[in-house]
């Protein structure tokens, strides 16, 4: 049986300031006019893992949002984490949750707000993945070719090959390295025997819970109280108790970049992670001068820019590589190269409340 795992609880501080603490990148439509990033995710896992088999790790202040975004998913598989500690708690917690509910199931662990172009071939990919992980004590990455030395992803050293499925093949992993510096990733694109972790994973619950144990010890012991309280009265507070004292560890550093038995299948169904907003140009209109406009906007010589306004008419003369951003009480003017950077300036505005 295959369960579905979506993480939304990051905070996609780098589309600040259309997303909010309150509104996160995998609640804006930025690839639908329609849906929301999160809601389009569990769409488009539909026919492999359907809603009552998909679980929503997030926190307590997203939870009424997901509800009504996916009044398919049943409320009791919308999971809560009281502390944000990162995705390796996160997974922890949901294969408790998963586990009982849906016992001997692989699971397949998705984020929240990713661009996905070939749907078809996407699940065609997955079912080949769930095919590995259900033959061993497999952790099972989607891998992507790499085109630039991206020092925001992790990378996967692939070397020999497992099997192949129809014409997909699987490799063994020798080394995964999450977020190398940009050296690193230089080297790695000119190796050519590398991919980028697309950050979805597939595995049967029973192998990331023996893996967690194994490398996470900490994270073990919790989740090992927390099982015995599930279902009791007790299990809000033994929750809350554990993570609050677990430290915020993602998958990637704590499982990926040292557990053995990884394999990947490269996924070549386009990919984007939609980092930040120049990602806009890949996925939205651009116009005859190399515009996106989401709103109302007149420009004299404006080129290469990215310009979204919620209501406000943007006028601009002889702007090129820039990125303005209107909300209603917040604006972002930005030089396109360093559109990376604007999670920092949210982090200034916490700063000065
Ligand atoms: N529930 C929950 N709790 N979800 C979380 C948490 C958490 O504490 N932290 C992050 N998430 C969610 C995010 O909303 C996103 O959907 C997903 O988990 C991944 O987290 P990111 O914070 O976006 O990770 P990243 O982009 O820095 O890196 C990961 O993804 C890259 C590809 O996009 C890694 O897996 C990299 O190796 C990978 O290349
Ligand atoms: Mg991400």
């Amino acid at each position: 049986m295959v369960t579905a795992l979506i993480m939304a609880g990051g905070e996609g501080t780098r589309f600040w300031p259309l997303s909010r603490s309150n509104r996160p990148k995998q609640f804006l439509k930025l690839t639908d006019d329609q849906k929301t990033m999160l809601q389009e995710t569990v769409e488009r896992i539909k026919e492999l893992v359907p809603p009552d088999k998909v679980f929503i790790a997030t926190n307590e202040s997203y939870k009424e949002a997901i509800k009504k975004q996916l009044p398919e998913v049943p409320e009791e598989n919308i999971i809560i984490e009281p502390y944000k500690r990162d995705t390796a708690a996160c997974i922890g917690l949901a294969s408790l949750y998963i586990e009982k509910k849906f016992p001997g199931s692989t699971m397949v662990v998705l984020p929240a707000d990713h661009l996905i172009k070939n749907k078809e071939r996407f699940i065609n990919i997955l079912q080949k993945a769930v095919m590995t992980a259900a033959v061993g004590p497999n952790l099972v990455t989607i891998g992507i070719e790499p085109t630039h030395p991206e020092t925001g992803y992790g990378y996967i050293h692939f070397g020999e090959l497992l099997h192949t499925i129809d014409e997909d093949r699987v490799y063994q992993v020798k080394e995964f390295t999450e977020k190398p510096d940009l050296d690193t990733a230089r080297e790695f694109l000119e190796e050519g025997t590398y991919l980028w972790n697309s950050g979805m994973f597939v595995w049967r619950v029973e192998t990331i819970q023996d893996k967690i144990e194994k490398h996470m010890p900490e994270l073990s012991k919790a989740m090992e109280r927390i099982r015995q309280a599930l279902g009791t009265d007790l299990e809000d507070k033994v929750v809350r108790e554990e993570f609050k004292e677990l430290e915020g560890i993602s998958i990637d550093y704590g499982i990926m970049e040292k557990a053995s038995d990884i394999y990947v299948i490269p996924g070549d169904f386009g990919w984007d992670d939609l980092g930040s907003w120049p990602a806009l140009e890949r996925v939205k209109k651009v116009d005859k001068d190399g515009n996106v406009v989401l709103g109302k906007h007149y420009g004299i010589d404006t080129k290469n820019s990215i310009i979204h306004s919620e209501d406000k008419v943007v006028t601009t003369i002889g702007l090129k590589d820039i990125v303005i951003v209107n909300t209603r009480d917040a604006i972002l003017i930005c030089d396109k190269k360093r559109a990376q950077e604007v999670k920092e300036i949210r982090e200034i505005l916490h700063r000065n409340g």
